[in-house]
């Protein structure tokens, strides 16, 4: 039998990770948060001490790493045994996860291990790359984005929360440039699909842009 997929794509910030979790419990589906894989190998990079530009070594890592998702009340992350959920959060490991999920090679490599999360009676994919590169065959594909601006607030309250030290033009800077990098890169870049639908949530709350998700794939 087909397992169908939803795919949630869309900038940093966009409130992809919140509402994907939420309609996955919601409908009972698997979740794949893309972008921790990307950071896990930010984080195993950075423990392994070898330089970003070193593609070789980054590749030879994105190739051995011994990743563990683990569905408890939250999703925690394992590296090879170890809970890494915390650094995971953090803004530096999205920077170096967005420059090493640049190369090529590397997300040849990580593809595989993204399509192994399409089990259970579905799958909520959420990332950059999921309705175009990873699923194009998805029966359901959404674009989700709101303002540079916008996204930066949430993600400093977001950090805020978590009690981690943050500033909000530091990190709006930050998204900016993470976004130029992410939309231009040469392989699999951010973008709409063709045929996803496209949702701002600048001016909707997360109960909303759940609810218009449903009301679309019902
Ligand atoms: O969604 P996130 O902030 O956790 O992602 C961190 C970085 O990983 C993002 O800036 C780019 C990269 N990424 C990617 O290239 N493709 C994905 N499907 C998910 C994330």
């Amino acid at each position: 039998m087909k397992i169908p997929v939803l795919t949630i794509d869309g900038p940093s910030g966009a409130g992809k990770g919140t509402v994907s979790r939420a309609l996955a419990q919601h409908l009972g589906w698997n979740y794949l948060d893309s972008g921790s894989i990307y950071r896990a190998l930010a984080i195993a990079c950075i423990q392994a001490k070898i330089s970003l530009e070193d593609i070789d070594a980054v590749v030879n890592i994105a190739k051995s790493m011994q990743l563990e998702f683990v569905c408890a009340d939250e999703l925690q992350v394992k590296l090879a045994g170890v809970d890494i959920t915390a650094e995971l959060a953090t803004e530096a490991t999205g920077n170096i996860a967005s420059i090493i999920a640049a190369i090529p090679v590397v997300r040849a490599i990580l593809l595989a291990k993204q399509h192994d999360f399409q089990q259970s009676a579905g799958l909520v994919a959420d990332g950059r790359d999921m309705g175009t590169v990873v699923f194009p065959q998805a029966e359901y594909k959404i674009y989700l984005t709101a303002s540079a601006t916008e996204r930066a607030k949430r993600r400093y309250k977001q950090l805020i929360k978590k009690g981690i030290d943050a500033n909000l033009s530091q990190i709006t800077a930050e998204i900016e440039k993470r976004d130029q990098r992410d939309t231009e890169r040469a392989i699999a870049p951010l973008m709409q699909a063709d045929d996803a639908v496209y949702l701002d949530s600048s001016e909707l709350s997360i109960v909303q842009v759940i609810d218009t998700i449903l009301t679309l794939i019902r």
